[in-house]
């Protein structure tokens, strides 16, 4: 982590040279595209004003914006969505509007090394710096508790651990380019249905192992400038007035020292809000515009409050680098996004038909997936629209991606032909599935691109693929025993024909270096190495919930005609409260004795590791975990090394949980010495009563191997019990 240069002392300086409406421009964050009197969003400009000047002046068109205040030197926010790359701005200037599309999160997160997180993060300020947004709200990182979220493509995984040291990583490369970012949803924003005014409740032993947990590694590993508060409610209070979350944990106990925004449209009060420590509310200047000023006013909230905000914000925000457009390097970003998607991509079964022999003639069909332009990505506010334009939809007619479903210009026919020129490779459209069937039965090989489109705003009703794909892909192996699957897809979905294909890839949303990327790992230039960072179920069976709990609405009352985007959720009459009280994802699997279809950390190479004898070393605030790698395989691969830990059975927990890993490139037959630390607060359980970390006294079981369910080589260790210092107090340490 790098240290940021926050001096807020300097930003206290200036706070106090600021009138209350100077402050109040700061924490009353709007839209950085323009808004109707009534505060809606406008998708077309106003009457009155021509598109030349439509986005508001002042706002380079992204989708929040503080307003400079020169003679103090503030500069104006920019504030800009960026889960997989720069959102489409909206700006009339084409250049403006198109970014780069880089893997999504969870395909980044299948690479387990934050060095691809930070690689992305990087790239992303630097598209960022070339069109002016200086905030990114980047940095997704609810847990994947549901598998059929919508934006569990913007997600890390259904470990806390992993998700936030990966998180980390990108947060990281953003502020180290001079771009602030964001993290968020903060917190528990697990299912997209009824999100507005879903209640989520948890045992605080659950909140704090599972999704806080995600939250508090990532700010052991990095400083985000700002939190996103969520839009739900968590244990009965919406997350932007909560005080327990914002003041009491993330601003207390952790010792956080940035500022927490609202989500789009989340806030629900003033002085509530305000009081719980909510810094910055976006984007329509419901509750912290002269509500705030009339309510400090009042004294029902402190001007020192006020003035808290406002040093939060700045103390980050004086960092910036001067408000100059600096140009992109386009193809570094490519470069950038095509090593990543390299990374990424899992190969989840292999019967040794991969990887493909160029230079042997052949002849492979290419079917599904639009894969003879496209590459498939998802939707919401991190729908970017593509350097290039969408070779499905054509260019976009207006300025709101949101809703679309956005196809990237990344052809995995013209990848593989590029690569495989001594193969004849085909592609057929699935409309005619005769054709289809007939052509499979003469090649040598049928690749089938398989793709579940999701997105912000709705869940998928179930983990199937849609449009009758299995049914596709069934029939294609009836056909031929020479298939292999790509699937491009937010999360887990259902294989059920997976044994009757002779491979599985899953590439996840790749961005638009993907299809060179897939090509590279379908004829062994790449080895792959992504290892799975969400369970993929056997069946719906095995979910608590196989799809999103509905919205429960009383008879007779009526969802309004006109729903504002974000805002007034009035009209849901219903207590809509859902619990979640299991543990998640392989952490479930372990404890119910479920057999998932592909587990946590699952992810094939085409080389073959093994590990030596395990060996533990205490330390003071940590156990060393050791081990002999060696790739017995033909070819250099990388292995991800993989440690879990049973914790003593007095502390009641789930069978194993993962403690660290290691990224260990390797040359064919080649050894080394792996080294993985275990900070003690990994061990830690949450001690309710004390209000602390707490270490529980007994034998750990360390074990370690390529996945939570390949785990041969193990040993043993006894540990005092003891109590871990809080975040804000390891931070202090060090
Ligand atoms: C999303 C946020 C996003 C914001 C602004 C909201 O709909 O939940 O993640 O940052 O829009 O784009």
């Amino acid at each position: 982590m790098t240290e940021r240069p926050w001096d807020h002392e300097a930003a206290k300086r200036i706070v106090a040279s600021m009138t209350t409406s100077e402050k109040i421009s700061l924490v009353d964050g709007r839209a950085g595209f323009p808004v109707g009197t009534d505060g809606e969003l406008v998708t077309e400009p106003p009457g009155g004003l021509d598109r030349a000047s439509y986005p508001a002046p002042g706002a380079v068109g992204c989708d929040g914006y503080t307003p400079a205040v020169d003679r103090l030197g503030i500069p104006a926010l920019h504030l800009c969505g960026a889960g997989v790359g720069l959102t489409d701005m909206y700006t009339q200037r084409r250049d403006l509007a198109e970014s780069t599309v880089f893997p999504s999160a969870m395909a980044q997160t299948a690479s387990w090394d934050p060095s691809i997180t930070y690689a992305f993060g990087a790239a992303l300020a630097r598209e960022a710096r070339a069109v002016g947004v200086n905030v990114l709200l980047a940095g997704a990182c609810n847990l994947a508790v549901e598998p059929w979220c919508g934006r569990l493509f913007e997600y890390h995984g259904e470990d806390p651990l992993l998700s936030g040291i990966m998180v980390a990583g990108e947060i990281n490369g953003s502020q180290d380019e001079g771009v602030l970012a964001s993290i968020k949803h903060y917190a528990a924003n697990f299912q997209e249905t009824g999100r507005f005014f879903i209640d989520t409740v948890v045992s605080e032993r659950n909140l704090r192992q599972g999704e806080l947990r995600v939250f508090e590694t990532a700010l052991e590993h990095c400083d985000p400038a700002a939190v996103m508060a969520a839009y739900n409610r968590i244990n009965g209070t919406y997350a932007c007035e909560n005080g327990y979350l914002i003041g009491t944990v993330l601003k207390g106990e952790w010792g956080y020292p940035g500022w927490v925004m609202s989500d789009w449209g989340a806030t629900h009060s003033t002085v509530a809000s305000a009081l719980a420590g909510l810094d910055q509310e976006f984007p329509m200047g419901h509750f912290f515009s002269q509500q705030l000023a009339d309510a400090i006013q009042a004294g029902q909230v402190p001007e020192s409050r006020l003035d808290d905000m406002c040093a939060r914000i700045l103390a980050p925000a004086l960092t910036l680098p001067p408000a100059e457009l600096v140009p992109l390097d386009v193809e570094r970003s490519l470069a950038a996004a095509e090593q990543i998607a390299e990374r990424s991509i899992v190969l989840l079964s292999n019967d040794g038909v991969l990887p493909l022999d160029p230079s042997t003639p052949g002849t492979v069909l290419l079917v599904g997936g639009n894969a003879d332009r496209a590459v498939l990505s998802g939707a919401g506010s991190a729908a970017v629209q593509p350097r290039g334009g969408d070779p499905i939809n054509g260019e976009r007619t207006d300025y709101n991606a949101f809703n679309r479903v956005t196809w990237v210009p990344s052809s995995p026919l013209a990848a593989l032909r590029a690569v495989m020129p001594a193969w004849e490779v085909e592609h057929l459209p699935t409309d005619d599935i005769d054709a289809v069937l007939n052509r499979a039965r003469d090649v040598d090989l049928v690749v089938v691109v398989a793709t579940q489109h999701t997105s912000e705003g709705s869940d998928l009703p179930d983990l199937s693929l849609p449009d009758e794909q299995d049914a596709l892909i069934e029939a294609i192996a009836d056909a031929t025993d020479d298939v292999i699957v790509v699937l491009q897809t937010g999360g887990p979905v259902h294989t059920p024909w997976a044994r009757r294909v002779r491979a599985v890839l899953e590439a996840w949303y790749p961005g638009h270096r993907g299809a060179q990327a897939l090509a590279s790992i379908l004829i062994g230039a790449v080895n792959p190495s992504g290892r799975l960072p969400v369970t993929f179920p056997a069946s719906s069976d095995q979910l608590v919930r196989p799809g999103p709990v509905p919205i429960p609405i009383r008879p007779g009352s009526e969802r309004p005609e006109k729903v504002p985007p974000h805002g007034n959720f009035d009209w849901v009459d219903q207590p809509f409260e859902v619990r979640y009280d299991e543990p998640v994802g392989y952490q479930r699997y372990d404890q119910d004795g479920l057999v998932p279809a592909f587990c946590f950390g699952h992810g094939l190479s085409y080389s073959q590791f093994s590990s030596g004898e395990v060996t533990l070393t205490p330390e003071s605030d940590a156990v060393v975990v050791e081990a002999e790698l060696t790739n017995t395989g033909d070819v250099a691969g990388i292995e991800v090394v993989q440690v879990y830990v049973a914790l003593p059975p007095e502390a009641g927990e789930p069978p194993l949980r993962l403690a660290g890993w290691s990224i260990e490139p390797l040359e064919a037959g080649a050894s080394t010495r792996v080294t993985v630390r275990v900070p003690r607060h990994r061990l830690a359980t949450w001690d309710v009563e004390a209000q602390r970390w707490q270490l529980q006294g007994g034998t750990y079981t360390f074990r370690v191997g390529a996945s939570s369910r390949d785990l041969p080589r193990s040993a043993t260790i006894d540990l005092p019990e003891s109590q871990l210092p809080t975040l804000a107090e390891r931070r202090r340490s060090t």
